[in-house]
């Protein structure tokens, strides 16, 4: 199963959407406001170009998506009205995997464009939203072409199940992680090291690619939940995906697809 196909959040805004469902996700976006803060502060200080490019990478649907994006316009607005100067135009890309539930963001966008008007007036520079469908594991934009990157509660999706730990029921394979979805008390050392291998060549092809579409002096925001704890197995770190593997399996032995839930 290609995973990067099938998976996605819940799409619309009834009650199992992510629209409704993601109020963690928001908290974690307001918990890193402030050095989002201070990083975007730093970069404007040596250099505002004339059309600045940010990307939310990961962006899925929902309020979340254009809330973040309104706060970096924000401090861009005020640093340039301290700074007595006109704010660049502003290109910003929204990404997320192609079977991402980017028609409900477009509807948003009058009202988004609407308030932007209304809050800043006519001095400041136009904004184009638009939505650049694809893996953020690979390469999604222009050399050079960004000057900030976020990226929140995302990049803990890997490209794949690490290899070694896919079942094939036609191949009738014993899977090294029976019945679990992630790290747990019964899973061996070489299932840990599955996850961080996969992880670890994951991430770098992030960075390899963001590495050639960021400008010179421009910055990236990342956020993703961590844990306490060293341990991967400690309850806290596990009990969301022991419920969501009970859920799994059992939905499996009903004979039920559990990506036929995710439309
Ligand atoms: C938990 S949501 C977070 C959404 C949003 N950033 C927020 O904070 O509410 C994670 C999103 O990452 C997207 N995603 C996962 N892997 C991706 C990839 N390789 N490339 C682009 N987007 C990806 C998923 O489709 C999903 O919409």
């Amino acid at each position: 199963m290609e995973v990067m196909r099938v998976l996605r959040m819940n799409k619309g805004d009834d009650e199992n959407s992510y629209a409704k469902n993601s109020k963690v996700q928001s908290k974690m976006i307001s918990l890193g406001k402030r050095i989002n803060e201070e990083a975007i502060m730093q970069m404007l200080c040596t250099n505002i170009p004339d059309i600045m490019g940010i990307a939310d990478l990961g962006c899925s649907s929902g309020p979340n998506s254009l809330s973040l994006i309104s706060e970096i316009i924000d401090m861009i607005y005020a640093k340039c009205r301290d700074l007595g100067r006109p704010t660049p135009e502003l290109k910003v890309f929204l990404n997320d995997l192609p079977c991402n539930d980017f028609n409900s963001i477009f509807g948003s966008l009058p009202a988004f464009y609407d308030e932007l008007r209304k809050e800043k007036g006519s001095e400041f520079g136009p904004c184009f939203v638009s939505a650049t469908p694809g893996s953020f594991y690979g390469r999604l934009f222009p050399s050079r072409s960004l000057h900030c990157v976020h990226s929140s509660s995302s990049l803990h999706w890997l490209s794949q199940v690490p290899p070694g730990l896919e079942s094939s029921a036609r191949r009738r394979t014993t899977t090294m992680n029976k019945g679990k979805i992630y790290i747990s008390k019964s899973s061996s050392h070489g299932v840990l090291e599955a996850y961080s291998l996969q992880f670890q060549t994951d991430f770098s092809s992030f960075l390899k690619s963001r590495s050639k579409e960021i400008a010179a002096g421009g910055c990236m925001l990342l956020s993703l939940m961590g844990r306490r704890s060293p341990d991967p197995t400690t309850d806290d770190s596990c009990y969301h995906w022991e419920l969501l593997a009970q859920a799994l399996m059992s939905m499996v032995s009903e004979h039920v697809n559990p990506t036929s839930c995710l439309s």
